[in-house]
């Protein structure tokens, strides 16, 4: 039995730290494991100018803890008024990595997003031109659509559209949960790929609605059913370079998850490398766990691989039910299964 496994370091394709205390408060989980991250930006306001992403990036440095190593990768939210120029520049400088496509009403902190999408062709061009890539939250927003199938509609109706009109543009499914996006992503042929978050590959729907609903365990995009589930497993340790690691760890206090209307989210940046190993190890794919959490991503992105690595250890692993900080506690997202790598 393998005791221990070392893989490159890992990077986060897609996570919030959020701002001030709960950014100070969850920022050093992240950092003891991932050498890098891909910062979304929907905090209130959001970050739309390359001048604000610059100033979030100082915030995030500024509360890095003594001696930590992590380099935030910032992201423009794209809103219907982004100015092509504004992107690029920042693009050119080296200061943003992805513009971020929020449907408008689709998640958290996404009112500022995108309604018409003829109004962001002129941004999406320049980003194609350019190589900049376009990481979007896939769900349509339409009241009509069940929200079990907001992924898969989207698809149809708003992504291959855009891809159709700007085949050039690179383009990140962010945290896809259902076989239609892998099948997606499958059939390309360049130009796409596809996160999968931690938590995606452990529930699915019943986890969140039987037996009691359990406000921790949602998330958006909802769990799917676990046809979908099984589906993502297969794609993230299939080793294929269009699938990476995109934790979504999504901090959001206990009292706001446990209202009656819950925030959607959840916090995975402590335990995410142990419950990838046993994932990985579920599925015989320990050896491929290193192409998804620390080799695809920067491939997609244009990165090189870090140079250090983590090394796992198999010993049964002690994480806190929740992290305090000064807003209050947040529940650490529960596998609810025996953990058996420390990272
Ligand atoms: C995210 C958040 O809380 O900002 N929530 C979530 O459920 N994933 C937003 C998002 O990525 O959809
Ligand atoms: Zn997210």
């Amino acid at each position: 039995m393998t005791q221990t496994l070392t893989i490159r370091r890992p990077d986060d394709w897609h996570l919030h730290l959020r701002d001030g205390d709960m950014l100070r408060a969850v920022l050093p989980h992240t950092a003891q494991h991932f050498a890098r991250a891909i910062i979304m930006p929907n905090l209130v306001p959001p970050v739309v100018t390359g001048a604000e992403a610059a100033a979030y990036r100082d915030r995030i440095l500024a509360a890095l803890p003594e001696g930590a190593d992590f380099t935030p990768l910032m992201t423009l939210y794209l809103t219907e008024d982004t100015d092509p120029d504004d992107v690029a520049k920042a693009h050119a400088e080296g200061l943003i990595h992805a513009v971020k496509l929020y449907p408008a009403g689709a998640t958290t902190n996404s009112a500022s997003g995108v309604s018409d999408f003829s109004r962001v062709a002129a941004v999406l061009g320049r980003m194609a031109e350019i190589g900049l890539p376009l990481c979007t939250h896939g769900e349509v927003t339409d009241p009509a659509i069940d929200i079990f199938d907001r992924e898969a509609v989207f698809i149809e109706r708003v992504l291959d559209p855009i891809r159709k009109a700007h085949p050039e543009l690179r383009v990140v499914m962010e945290h896809i949960t259902t076989a239609d996006a892998v099948d997606y992503v499958m059939a390309s042929d360049r130009n796409l790929a596809a996160t999968i978050t931690t938590h995606h590959l452990v529930i699915n729907r019943n986890h969140i609605l039987a037996g009691g609903i359990k406000p921790h365990y949602y998330c958006l995009p909802v769990a799917k059913r676990e046809t979908h589930r099984l589906a993502l497993r297969r794609a993230a340790t299939s080793g294929d370079a269009r699938f990476f690691l995109g934790t979504d760890s999504a901090p959001h206090t206990d009292a706001n998850k446990l209202l009656p209307c819950g925030c959607a989210g959840c916090f995975t940046a402590p335990n995410t490398m142990s419950i990838l190993a046993e994932v990985f190890e579920q599925e015989a794919a320990l050896d491929r766990l290193e192409a998804f959490a620390s080799r695809n991503g920067p491939a997609f992105y244009g990165l090189p691989v870090n140079e250090d690595t983590l090394t796992l250890v198999r010993e049964t692993p002690d994480f806190p039910g929740h992290i305090n900080t000064p807003d209050g506690p947040v529940t650490v997202f529960d596998p609810a299964m025996p953990l058996h790598w420390t990272a």
